[in-house]
């Protein structure tokens, strides 16, 4: 008999995230995260959900070396890092575990410096610009 486990995708989100539904409303929307992450752990009760935010760079990478250990899918909006972070892109880089890259915003559509990811040439793909439903497309992906 074969015993599937339920696969195991954790979440990670970078720095300002957690003020979601505070933060700058016209582009982030009025959801907060916590709320949002309870209404993914019952759309996705076939998936084993883990979720981490930070606003620490070196904290993030720490929990995708950990994650890259022992879960099946990274979810990761790396916010600011994103743009910054060679320490995160080498993390993911390092790591066998598929991580998708999700952005709420579309990272196109705003300033320069935003137009770039450091994080997207190491990750399976990249969504952007469907606010919080990203995530649930992400998670989607990973479903079996
Ligand atoms: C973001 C976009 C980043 O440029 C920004 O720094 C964020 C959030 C997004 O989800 O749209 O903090 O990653």
């Amino acid at each position: 008999m074969i015993y599937l486990y339920p696969m195991k995708v954790c979440i990670i989100n970078g720095p300002n995230l957690n003020l979601l539904g505070r933060r700058e409303p016209e582009i982030y929307g009025n959801q907060d995260f916590e709320s949002f992450y309870k209404l993914l752990q019952l759309e996705f009760s076939t998936l084993d959900l883990e979720y981490f935010q930070s606003n620490v760079e070196g904290e993030i990478v720490t929990k995708l070396q950990e994650f890259g250990n022992r879960a099946d899918g990274i979810v990761l909006n790396a916010a600011a890092y994103t743009h910054t972070s060679i320490a995160i892109a080498d993390a993911v880089a390092a790591i066998q575990v598929p991580t998708i890259e999700v952005h709420i915003s579309n990272l196109l559509s705003r300033e320069n410096f935003r137009h770039q990811s450091l994080i997207g040439p190491y990750c399976k793909g990249s969504i952007m610009g469907f606010g919080l439903n990203g995530y649930r497309l992400a998670l989607h992906s990973f479903i079996r």
